[in-house]
C-alpha cells in the first residue's frame, strides 16, 4: 500500500482559460476575466473552509504585457476594482493578502491599492493569498542573483555563503512552505514561467476545465488526486513506507 500525502500546505494555481471560456459562451474576453474573478472568490472561501494555509495564484505574467493594449488595460482595471470590492471581505475573514512580482511597472493607483490591502491584512493568519502580478519565475531567480551579488559586493557574505538555502531566502515566497500542489486549468501542460525554482518537487495537476468553469467540486478532485500521490523526494517507495510505520 502506498503512503498518502496529507493535505497540501501550499497550493499554487495557474488560472488559465478565461478567453476561451468567453469565446465559447459568445462573450467578450473581458466578461471571461470577470467570471474568473468570481471563481477565485469562491475558491478562497472554500480554501478557508478546508483550513488550507497558503494559496498562490498567477493573475498576470510578465509576458502578458504582450497582449493587446486594451486587454492589458482591462485586466489592470479589473485588479483595481476587484481589490477595492474584495479586500474588506478578505480582511474580515482573517485572510492575508500578499503580492509577488515586479510591481514598479504598475500605475500609482494600482500600487496604492496593493500596498493598502497588504498592510490592512498583514496580521491576518487564517489563510495567505499570494497574488502573482507581473511575475515570472526567471525574473524571480534573476532578482535573487542580483541580491546575492549586492551582498557580496557589500562584503556582507562571501562566496562560501552562497548555497541553495541562501538562494531560497532571496526568492519570492521565501517565507512560505514550498508549493505542494500546482493546479493549472485550461488544458495547457506548461508552466508559463510560473514559480520555476520553487516547484522542484511540486505535484502537477492539469485539467482541461477552463478557469471560469472551475468550481469547488473540481478543486476537491484535485485535492483527492494529490492525497493519492506518494511523494518520494528521490527515495524509494519502500523507504517511504518504512518511515511512515516507524
Ligand atoms: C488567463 O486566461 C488569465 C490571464 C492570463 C490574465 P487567458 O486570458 O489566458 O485565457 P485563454 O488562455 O486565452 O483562454
Ligand atoms: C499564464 O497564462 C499566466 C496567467 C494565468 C496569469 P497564459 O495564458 O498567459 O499562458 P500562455 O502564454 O498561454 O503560456
Ligand atoms: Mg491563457
Amino acid at each position: 500500500m502506498n503512503s498518502k500525502s496529507s493535505k497540501p500546505k501550499h497550493i499554487i494555481i495557474i488560472m488559465d482559460g478565461n478567453g476561451r471560456w468567453a469565446e465559447q459562451n459568445g462573450l467578450t474576453r473581458s466578461a471571461g476575466h470577470k467570471a474568473g474573478v468570481k471563481v477565485l472568490r469562491n475558491l478562497i472561501e472554500h480554501a478557508v473552509h478546508l483550513e488550507l494555509k497558503t494559496l498562490t495564484v498567477y493573475a498576470f505574467s510578465r509576458e502578458n504585457w504582450q497582449r493587446p493594449k486594451k486587454e492589458v488595460e482591462l485586466l489592470l482595471d479589473l485588479f483595481i476594482s476587484s481589490l477595492e470590492s474584495e479586500v474588506k471581505d478578505l480582511h474580515e475573514n482573517n485572510i492575508k493578502l500578499n503580492f509577488i512580482g515586479e510591481t514598479d511597472k504598475f500605475s500609482e493607483k494600482l500600487k496604492k491599492s496593493m500596498s493598502k490591502s497588504e498592510s490592512l491584512t498583514s496580521n491576518n493568519s487564517k489563510l495567505t493569498l499570494n497574488v502573482a502580478l507581473n511575475y515570472s519565475g526567471r525574473w524571480d531567480v534573476y532578482k535573487a542573483l542580483l541580491s546575492i551579488i549586492d551582498d557580496m559586493t557589500a562584503k556582507k557574505i562571501t562566496k562560501n555563503d552562497v548555497n541553495e538555502e541562501l538562494i531560497n531566502t532571496k526568492l519570492s515566497l521565501a517565507d512560505y512552505d514550498e508549493p505542494d500542489l500546482l493546479i493549472r486549468t485550461g488544458g495547457e501542460k506548461r508552466l508559463s514561467n510560473y514559480l520555476l525554482w520553487q516547484i522542484a518537487y511540486t505535484e502537477l495537476y492539469f485539467t482541461n476545465t477552463l478557469w471560469p468553469d472551475f468550481n469547488t467540486d473540481q478543486f476537491d478532485l484535485a485535492l483527492d488526486w494529490y492525497t493519492k500521490r506518494q511523494r518520494r523526494f528521490g527515495k524509494t517507495s519502500e523507504q517511504i513506507e518504512k518511515n511512515k510505520n516507524a
